[in-house]
């Protein structure tokens, strides 16, 4: 474990300005969403979970790149619901930035921004970061105890929710 420290570029993002104003206008957008919300809980959901896919099929991959991923993916959901913009795109150009303020080099943010960019996409993942976030946000979900399962466009063909362990 890390902890907080002067290079701990995990807790930077956490307190960038943007990352923060992002969260809280998308905390505004979805204040009578009835479905799946996009805060904190759920971007640490999907790290914790990523990281676990990660010690199952030992990868190695790097844990702060897991978590960062997961704490970036899905932070321009506001630009969607302002602007109609797919989310996994908007979500990739807003990390772009905030990525170069918290000090992570040009390599690091392309793959970081790879996985984010295709998030939504289940097929053809061009990295296994990629495929553990994409995994990891469906994981994360407890659509068992959702009470909006009845309009909800995961099940809209009928399907019955299940826990994937
Ligand atoms: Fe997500």
């Amino acid at each position: 474990m890390k902890g907080e420290d002067k290079g701990d570029r995990v807790n930077k993002i956490l307190r960038n300005k943007k990352y923060k104003e992002y969260l809280k206008r998308i905390e505004g957008l979805e204040k009578t969403r009835i479905y799946c919300k996009h805060h904190i809980v759920h971007f640490m959901d999907v790290a914790r979970i990523a990281y676990i896919l990660n010690l199952e099929e030992e990868s190695g991959i790097d844990k702060e790149k897991i978590y960062v991923t997961a704490l970036l993916h899905d932070i321009g959901r506001w630009v969607e619901y302002e602007k109609g913009i797919d989310h996994a795109l908007a979500s990739k150009e807003l990390a772009y930035e905030i990525l170069k303020d918290c000090g992570f080099t040009y390599e690091e943010t392309v793959v970081i921004c790879q996985a984010i960019g295709h998030h939504r996409i289940k097929e053809n993942h061009p990295t296994t970061l990629s495929r553990y976030l994409y995994q990891a946000d469906k994981l994360s979900r407890p659509c068992t105890s959702c009470e909006s399962i009845g309009t909800c466009k995961k099940f809209n063909k009928g399907e019955v929710p299940v826990v994937v362990y």
